[in-house]
């Protein structure tokens, strides 16, 4: 530390710890004291303000992670099937292979297919509650996150692809397991389980996409099957295992944090509560000011494949940014009082960048929203009387944040 101010360099390695990443606002503030696009050393920049964000999403020039550019930074990376799965996704490609990659399963993502959800949604939310209640009867405490928040988005994610309800705790195990090779490649040890998690997800999808070629039925999984089997290079094999290895795990734990923020804020302001128990529309503004306030991912990353300027700041090729969604959601210049959680605020005016922007954009955001509109008021309603048991714990994750436990009560 130099006097009270806290260099970028010095936020970025406090947020590498678990103290920091307990509370990382205060640390994106002191990197935000320096700029809204900020050198660290060369070659590496973080990017803090709104409007840097959602430039640097939108510019061809910065490109995500791929194949390509872990052969420069970690070159054993093909003996790693979590990172080999990732990187056979669209979320770790770029052009040409990200359009093609993305319009093979973006029909079923679609505002109309996914509106048509809807009920799906309501009646496993329900039935979710009712096992809740259940366990919370006499007034035990229940965990809202492994009870609820994390199964529902499996649940409907599962019927979706067409993934049988009894293998869907286990599919939640994997998924957070195959899910540490997203955060970085630092430590190759730590990519064991994730590897070993992988291995086991792979040989279950080789047996299911057998299953639904000799009995085809209405779901993704058939319909990605079929455009594998007829046009391969459309979607080679790994491809296709990489797209419903990245549909489930990518939906998952961020929309399980998004209903376990979403419910604890409710908690905090009984206001809100009221309102979310009492009006249907209120939930739309709600979901997109937790979107803001506590996005479920806080970071992204690019490199640059061309010299290229950024609000001013000139970013050499070859250079690696940082983008911390999260800081931007809050960033003062875009947002009066970002610190302050208000569901009122002008809603043409919320636009956080939780999901992301540009060709990347969360190709799952209008059903990620449509569970939390749907899940959260019917939550409060069930439980009139919902209350926090246990301080919530946040799991020891950067990029993707959320509570790892939340004990309530749901009945005295
Ligand atoms: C609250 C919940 C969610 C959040 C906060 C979230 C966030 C994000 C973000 C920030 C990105 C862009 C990453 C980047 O540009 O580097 C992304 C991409 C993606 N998300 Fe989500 N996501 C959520 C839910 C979902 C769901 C439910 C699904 C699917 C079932 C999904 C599937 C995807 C896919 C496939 C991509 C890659 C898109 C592409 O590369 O073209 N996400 N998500």
């Amino acid at each position: 530390m130099t006097g009270t101010v806290m260099s970028p360099v010095e936020a970025l390695d406090a947020l590498g710890t678990v103290q920091g990443r307990q509370d990382p606002y205060p640390l994106y503030e002191a990197i935000r004291a320096h700029g809204q696009v900020v050198p660290t050393k060369p070659g590496r920049f973080v990017v803090v303000g709104h409007d840097a964000c959602d430039r640097a999403l939108r510019e061809p020039a910065l490109r995500v992670q791929d194949g390509r550019s872990y052969d420069v930074v970690f070159p054993s990376w093909r003996s790693h099937s979590s990172v080999r799965g990732f990187t056979s996704s669209m979320l770790y490609s770029n052009p040409p292979d990200h359009a093609r990659l993305r319009q093979v399963a973006s029909f079923a993502f679609t505002p109309p297919n996914v509106r048509r959800m809807h009920g799906v949604i309501e009646e496993m939310t329900d039935r979710l509650l009712e096992r809740m209640a259940g366990l919370g009867s006499a007034g035990s405490p229940v965990d809202l996150i492994s009870e609820f928040a994390a199964r529902l988005p499996v649940a409907v994610i599962s019927e979706m692809l067409g993934f049988p309800e009894k293998d869907q705790v286990w599919f939640r195990d994997m998924a957070s397991r195959v899910a540490v090779a997203t955060d970085g490649f630092t430590d190759p040890n730590a990519l064991a389980g994730a590897d070993a998690a992988m291995d086991e997800m792979n040989a279950y999808f080789a047996a299911l996409l057998d299953r639904r070629r000799r009995a085809p039925a209405d779901d993704l999984v058939t319909q990605l099957a079929h455009v594998h089997d007829s046009a391969p290079e459309r979607l080679s094999h790994d491809e296709l295992t990489g797209t419903m290895m990245v549909l489930l795990t990518a939906g998952f734990e961020t929309t399980s944090f998004l209903i376990g923020h979403g419910a604890m804020l409710a908690l905090e302001h009984s206001a809100y509560a009221a309102r979310l128990r009492a009006e249907p529309d209120f939930a739309d503004g709600y979901v997109e000011e937790i979107l803001r306030f506590e996005p479920p991912v806080h970071v992204t990353s690019r490199w640059a494949a061309q010299d290229l300027d950024l609000l001013g700041v000139p970013v050499p090729a070859g250079s690696k940014l940082i983008l911390i969604l999260a800081a931007a959601n809050r960033d003062p210049g875009r947002y009066p009082d970002p610190g302050r959680f208000d569901p009122g605020r002008d809603g043409s005016q919320v636009r956080p960048l939780s999901f992301g922007a540009g060709a990347h954009f969360c190709l799952g955001a209008p059903l990620a929203r449509l569970e939390a509109r749907i899940a959260l008021p019917r939550l409060l309603r069930r439980f009139p009387r919902l209350t926090v048991s246990e301080p919530p714990v946040y799991r020891d994750r950067w990029v993707v944040r959320g509570f790892e436990t939340f004990p309530v009560t749901v009945e005295p």
